[in-house]
């Protein structure tokens, strides 16, 4: 059995007053799955639709259309608070920054404490050992920590010990949306490489989000890339980053020698558009910048082709 499946998931946005109405579909039908033990990322450029795919894995956000499965469970939109709280032990979320994830104002040690009582995963005389166990995995000392504030840690190591808080209830998915964009450059390998060790030692999956292929490449066994809310092309991430297929992916990898990283994801595109533009906008959403483009591609949605083991959205293997 699958741990997680996204099936036919769409998120559509409105926004505007009743004169001037506009929708954006942030996304559009993104199908993916990810196995137990399992690094599974999501890149494209900012605007592409990743954050919002997380929070509605995450329950944070309720799904326009389409579902998520966990191990075979419907558990999109929960209601139940039971079944939410379950379910929340099981996927827990890494955020960017992890200044936010921490109250400023109390002591780490107390702050974890706080999140294994909360969720109730071990009697209060066993709490300790489990935080210690929490840490150990992401090589720390609860006696180093416990009495510092989050103001007194580099944004790496706090967010090494909010990968640490995440893995408290022992969950089966980590969930991490940019979790190294605010890390120092040289540490951004060494949180990375967490996860490949986690997975390695506690068979934990991780969906890492991000826009740097670089470490992408490094930590993933698969990969989506999403381009305006569609995943574009999907398969390992040898392949799809060594031999890509779709001329998106092909238009990254070229931009992968780029020094500097803030110039790697340039363009940043105007996603918005009126009800009426969105309707008439048929035919592949990247064929204004396709350098292969074809007619079909601006009248005719591309299929998804199963290629030489990945999934390309694009016309030209048809
Ligand atoms: N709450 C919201 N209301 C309206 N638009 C939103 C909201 N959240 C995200 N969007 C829009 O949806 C698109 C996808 O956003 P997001 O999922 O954050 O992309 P990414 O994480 O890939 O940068 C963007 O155009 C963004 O402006
Ligand atoms: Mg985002």
């Amino acid at each position: 059995m699958k741990l997680l499946e996204v099936k036919d998931l769409t998120k559509i946005f409105r926004m505007g007053s009743i004169f001037s109405r506009t929708k954006l579909v942030a996304v559009d039908r993104v199908n993916f799955e990810i196995e137990e033990s399992e690094i599974f990322t999501l890149a494209g450029e900012s605007g592409s639709g990743k954050t919002t795919v997380s929070r509605i894995i995450l329950n944070f956000l309720e799904a326009t259309s389409g579902k998520i499965m966990y191990r075979g469970k419907d558990i999109t939109n929960i209601k139940d608070r039971e079944e939410k709280m379950r379910f929340m032990k099981e996927v827990q979320a890494i955020f960017q920054n992890p200044f936010e994830t921490f109250n400023p104002l109390r002591k780490v040690g107390n702050y974890l404490y706080e999140t294994a009582t909360n969720f109730s995963v071990a009697r209060k005389d066993k709490v300790e050992e489990l935080l210690k166990e929490a840490l150990d995995a992401v090589g720390l000392k609860l006696e180093e920590v416990k009495e510092k504030y989050p103001s007194e840690f580099s944004g790496g190591q706090l967010q090494r010990i909010s990968v640490a808080r995440a893995l408290i209830t022992k969950p089966s998915l980590l969930v991490a949306d940019e979790p190294v964009s605010m890390v120092d450059a040289s540490l951004r390998m060494s949180i990375v490489n967490l996860f490949k060790e986690l997975k390695e030692k506690y068979k934990v999956s991780v969906l890492y989000i991000t826009h740097d292929l670089a470490t992408a490449y490094y930590v993933s066994d698969k990969i989506a890339i999403m381009f305006r809310g569609n995943i574009v092309e999907m398969g390992d991430v040898e392949k799809v980053l060594m031999e890509p297929k779709h001329p998106y992916t092909m238009m990254l990898k070229e931009s992968i020698p780029e020094p500097d990283p803030k110039k790697r994801w340039k363009k940043k595109v105007d996603l918005k558009m009126t009800e009426k533009e969105e309707y008439s906008m048929k035919g592949c959403k990247f064929a204004g910048r396709c350098p292969y483009v074809k007619n079909i591609c601006k009248t005719t949605e591309p299929p998804d082709i199963n290629l030489d083991g990945r999934v390309v959205k694009c016309f030209l293997y048809k």
